[in-house]
């Protein structure tokens, strides 16, 4: 079966074809155009803005996955392209999926709203799918051999989420605990500003660190002490103020040790409190997924604490490309789960959320 897919929740607008062989889920093309630089412009994104690029963006990243062709130039596509393009949606794409939530509503209109134009002139099924739940199984994503086992614990950390899910099956899944304020992306893109990084800062936030052998600087682990699975990580950004605002200038080493101090306290958290979940919940099996699942340090530290506390857990995380927002998930979490529905009864949904 082959899947048109269409993510379009925030800042990034993106098209994939994605098909189910078997048990494997294969990516046959993906194509992304991002309003990042844009966003970059006014440090953090105006939803208004991302709308806007969405429009712009809609119609060429779904011809672009399309045709399938790395050589064609998303800006300039011409007739011939649109022609192949149309008659591949109609003799090769069973069924179209679709991510209608969580998001920024303008955003989500626009995907949502041209996914179900193509589903009903088409006659194409349309799958939902929950912009979350994909970012845990993008881990599934051209997986042949080590798959993950069921139960398994899910951590969602990217720019607007920060979620720590016990999944029993694909749609049996029990929300354990999340932030109460900032994401982990949120809190590094915040900590990025202050330090007068581009946005997003978490890229440049994990080169920087990478150069730290050792610092004297600590942050405060937010909750790591607190029984709970709760997260938060609001506090953690004023004090990384606070401390920028005792020294006149930030030398590129002294920013370079702020980010290994704050990525240290972010990450610490993360990894406690996901693994105690895991092991309370019998969980031979931990999922990474969302913008920070694609940092290196986060999962070397991840895999650190496993080996060094004798843990039986196997940690998972996608290939960097699927980790931030991408169709190619959106696809292959509606052919694992495949729920197709009316077209009129879809709704772009921007506060959903496990339910
Ligand atoms: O999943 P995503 O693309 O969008 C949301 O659904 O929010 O995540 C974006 C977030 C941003 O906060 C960005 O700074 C962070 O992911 N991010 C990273 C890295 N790459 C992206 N954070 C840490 N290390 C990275 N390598
Ligand atoms: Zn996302």
């Amino acid at each position: 079966m082959k899947i048109l897919s269409i993510e379009s929740s925030c800042d990034e607008t993106s098209a994939a074809v994605v098909e189910k062989t078997g048990n494997v889920i294969t990516v046959l093309s993906n194509s992304t155009a991002t309003s990042l630089s844009l966003h970059a412009k006014t440090g953090g994104i105006i939803p208004e803005n991302a709308a806007r690029e969405q429009v712009k963006w809609i119609i060429p990243v779904v011809v672009h996955a399309l045709t399938q062709s790395e050589n064609i130039d998303i800006h300039s596509i011409n007739a011939d392209v649109y022609k192949t393009a149309a008659e591949k949606i109609k003799k090769d794409i069973d069924a179209i999926a679709i991510t209608y939530g969580p998001g920024l509503i303008g955003s989500l209109f626009i995907g949502v709203e041209t996914a179900k134009t193509l589903s009903v002139v088409l006659n194409k099924p349309l799958v939902p799918v929950n912009h979350l739940l994909a970012h845990i199984f993008a881990n599934f994503i051209n997986e042949k051999n080590k798959e993950p086992q069921y139960p398994f614990i899910g951590l969602i950390v990217s720019g607007g989420h920060t979620d720590i899910v016990l999944f029993k099956s694909i749609s049996d899944y029990t929300w354990l605990g999340g932030t109460r304020d900032d994401a982990a992306g949120e809190a590094l893109d915040k900590i990025g500003r202050i330090l007068g990084l581009s946005y997003p800062a978490g890229p440049e936030i994990e080169e920087r660190a990478q150069k730290v052998k050792t610092t004297s600087i600590h942050f405060t682990s937010p909750l790591l002490h607190e029984d709970s699975y709760d997260f938060s990580f609001s506090g953690l950004k004023s004090e990384v103020l606070r401390f920028t605002q005792k020294h006149k200038t930030l030398s590129d080493t002294l920013k370079n040790e702020i980010c290994f101090a704050t990525q240290k306290a972010i990450f610490d958290v993360l990894i406690n409190k996901t693994l105690t979940a895991a092991q309370r919940h019998n969980c031979k099996s931990v999922l990474l997924g969302g913008g920070v699942s694609a940092n290196k340090t986060l999962r070397n530290n991840f895999e650190n604490h496993i080996k060094k506390e004798n843990m039986s857990i196997s940690l998972f995380a996608p290939e960097k490309k699927y980790c931030t927002d991408n169709a190619a998930m959106i696809g292959s979490y509606a052919l694992m789960d495949y729920k197709p529905l009316p077209w009129n009864t879809i709704k772009a949904t921007p506060e959903l959320y496990f339910s």
